[in-house]
Formats: C-alpha cells, sequence, structure tokens
C-alpha cells in the first residue's frame, strides 16, 4: 500500500480551475477568458534579445541573484519609476518563485501573515508550505476597497508579514495612498514584514500604483516583488525579481538557492531588455488594455450584468446575483465564453460574493466577439 502521500497543513489548497478550464476552452473552442495570460506575444525587441542571448553563448547557469544586465534594469526601473534605491534584488523564477521564497525565508510555523482576501492562489500554498497562518482580510464588492478597521483586527500576536498585492488580482483595486498609509501605520506599529506582490504594477487605467516600499518608513521592511510576465505578456518566461533591504532578500535568496538556484539565463538577459523599453511601449500597452477593459465592459453590461470596473490589472468582475459556479458553467453553454467563479480566490467559497472573473488580456477581436456573444444573447444571469 502506498504511504500517506500529502502533509496534512496543504488540504483544502490546490485549485486547478485555471487550467481545466483553459483545457475545456481550448476543447469545445470556446472564447478563454478565464486564465489571465494574453493571446499574442510580447515587444518584438524583446524576442530579439532573447534569441540573440540564445545564439550568443548564454546558455549556463546564471549567477543565483540574477544575470548583472537584468539586475542593473530592474535596479534603474525602481529609480525612475518610483524613486526606489533598494539595498539588494534577485532575480527569480517568476514572481512565484519570489513569493514562496520569500514566505519560506520570512516565516517560523505558527507566524501570521495578513493577506489581501481574495487572494492569488499561490499565496495560500506558500503559506501553508512555510507553516505559517493565513489571517486575511476581505475586501468587499462593489469597490473592493481596503478596510482599515479590518485590516487592524486581522493583526494578531504572531503576524510577523503583511502580504499585500497591488494593483490587486482578482478585484482590479489598485490600493491608494490613504489606504496604502493604513498599511503603513499598521507594519509600523507591528513590526511587521511587508512583502508587496506588484506584477500588475504597469496595468492601471484610473489612478497610479503606488508601491508601499515609498511611503514613510517602509523601505526599509518591504520586499518588492515583480517580473516581466504581465507588463511585457510574456507569461512563460518566468523572469521576476524581488528587491528591497539586504536581509529580506538575503532571507529568500537563502531559500531560492535550493528551490532552482537559478533559472532562464538567455530569457533573463531579454527581459533587461524589456525592462530598457522605451516608456512609450507601456504606454500604448494600457491605452489598449483600457479600451479593452471598455469594450469588454460594455458587452457585460449588453447582457444584462453591472461590471465592477476595475483601477488596474487585466480582470473585471461581475456579480451574477447567485451561484457564480452555475453562472460560468450556463456561459460556457450559452455564449462559448469561459470565465472563472472569483468564489476561488476566496478561504470560504461558499461564503464568498457571488462574483465571476472575466479577464481582457485578449487581442481586440477575441474580446469584440465575446462582449457581441454577451449583448446578443443577453440571457446570461442565472436565477
Ligand atoms: C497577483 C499575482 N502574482 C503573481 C503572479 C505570477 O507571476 P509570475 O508569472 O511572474 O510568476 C500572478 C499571475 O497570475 C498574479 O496574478
Amino acid at each position: 500500500m502506498t504511504p500517506p502521500v500529502r502533509a496534512a497543513r496543504l488540504d483544502g489548497l490546490g485549485t486547478t480551475i485555471f487550467s481545466e478550464m483553459t483545457a475545456l476552452a481550448a476543447r469545445t473552442g470556446a472564447i478563454n477568458l478565464g486564465q489571465g495570460f494574453p493571446d499574442t506575444d510580447g515587444p518584438a525587441p524583446v524576442i530579439e534579445a532573447a534569441i540573440a542571448a540564445l545564439r550568443g553563448g548564454e546558455n549556463q547557469y546564471a549567477p543565483l541573484p540574477g544575470v548583472p544586465a537584468l539586475r542593473e534594469a530592474v535596479l534603474e526601473h525602481q529609480r525612475i519609476n518610483y524613486g526606489l534605491e533598494p539595498e539588494d534584488l534577485l532575480v527569480t523564477f517568476g514572481a512565484t518563485e519570489a513569493i514562496a521564497a520569500a514566505l519560506l525565508g520570512l516565516c517560523d510555523p505558527g507566524d501570521e501573515v495578513v493577506v489581501l482576501e481574495p487572494y492569488y492562489d499561490s499565496y495560500a500554498a506558500c503559506i501553508a508550505f512555510a507553516g505559517a497562518i493565513r489571517r486575511p482580510v476581505t475586501l468587499r464588492p462593489p469597490t473592493f476597497a481596503l478596510d482599515p478597521d479590518a485590516l487592524r483586527a486581522a493583526i494578531g500576536p504572531r503576524a510577523r508579514v503583511m502580504l499585500l498585492n497591488t494593483p490587486h488580482n482578482p478585484t482590479g483595486r489598485v490600493l491608494d495612498r490613504c489606504e496604502l498609509e493604513a498599511v503603513a501605520a499598521a507594519c509600523l506599529e507591528h513590526d511587521l514584514i511587508c512583502v508587496s506582490d506588484e506584477v500588475y504594477e504597469h496595468l492601471v487605467y484610473d489612478g497610479r500604483h503606488i508601491p508601499p516600499a515609498t511611503l514613510p518608513g517602509m523601505a526599509e521592511r518591504t520586499l518588492t516583488i515583480s517580473s516581466v510576465g504581465k507588463s511585457f505578456s510574456f507569461t512563460g518566461w518566468k523572469i521576476g525579481w524581488c528587491s528591497g533591504p539586504a536581509e529580506l532578500v538575503a532571507a529568500t535568496r537563502m531559500v531560492k538557492q535550493y528551490l532552482t538556484f537559478a533559472g532562464g539565463t538567455p530569457l533573463q538577459h531579454a527581459a533587461a531588455a524589456a525592462l530598457r523599453l522605451p516608456p512609450t511601449y507601456l504606454e500604448a500597452q494600457r491605452r489598449e488594455l483600457r479600451a479593452k477593459r471598455d469594450l469588454l465592459c460594455a458587452g457585460l453590461a449588453g447582457a444584462g450584468l453591472e461590471p465592477l470596473i476595475p483601477a488596474g490589472t487585466y480582470f473585471v468582475n461581475v456579480d451574477v446575483g447567485s451561484d457564480a459556479v452555475a453562472f460560468c458553467t450556463e456561459l460556457l453553454e450559452h455564449c462559448g465564453i469561459v470565465a472563472i467563479p472569483t468564489s476561488v480566490f476566496y478561504d470560504d467559497h461558499g461564503a464568498a460574493p457571488n462574483l465571476a472573473r472575466f479577464a481582457f488580456c485578449k487581442r481586440e477581436a477575441v474580446i469584440a466577439e465575446a462582449a457581441a456573444r454577451l449583448a446578443s444573447l443577453g440571457v446570461v444571469k442565472p436565477g
């Protein structure tokens, strides 16, 4: 007989809904607005840089901290965009590895991690890997604003890490200065480390992205994480980084060394080229995504749904009134469109609001077709 194969602390984790929905879309020919990845490549000069690195002999292990060209580009990016001068940085296998290594390196078993709910699914898993305990602060529709009282209430005696995500997946909320001041006050009062996932930093349509590390007193306690996946449409490359105080980066590096050591050498060189693209690239991308957001929202509204217009990311949620899983099933059957029930991003799926999440990072023609199907059918709201 096979011995027990899974640690009890991982029970209840592990949604496979994203890959399942993507496979379902491929099988049925449905429009896939489920998983968050673009259906076009990132900029050609960056692909050329990858090819040049592959042909130029950049094919062996990268140094553990990352290739110097990318390290310099990340430092320059942080300085130019936000005036940040981090003490150290580490290149990782996507933001996902930075999140995992940071939580494993910074938390002892039993430590508490305060985290905005709904949350990106790897957070709960990585908190569990570390033997830590998650303390969710729920963001509620329709605005998903961060309630300072709920934040304070989530901080227990063993709180160690504030795991933030702004712009926020899946809600599209971009935390404003007021909300970030509440976060900073809590971190300073309780001596918390802030781990800040900013992978959507350049996908903001209303307001602007404020990195938590820029608030007074926060640079010395914040590990800032990002990657090329979302900003430059290379989600398959998995090149990310984290930056901040030397001690926080060192704790993360120590774990990363034994997870993957290093990876993607030629793509690290190309990621440096991405970060050095002229700002017009990101401006154009923002304009395009905003137009797609508006197009999809118009289609959703045309179907009698109320889109909760996101300020950032490439996701929009709609309140579907009743069971979101049933709604998504019906949406697939009636409209040939895949969306994700947002409840999968909550601890208690049953108590989650009835939201469905749609990604709008697809070609304009695809979004237009989805909008047309939604508007013409207009029958998707169950109950
Ligand atoms: C909030 C958030 N963080 C991290 C990631 C993963 O980033 P990467 O692909 O760089 O590992 C995602 C991808 O969907 C995300 O939504």
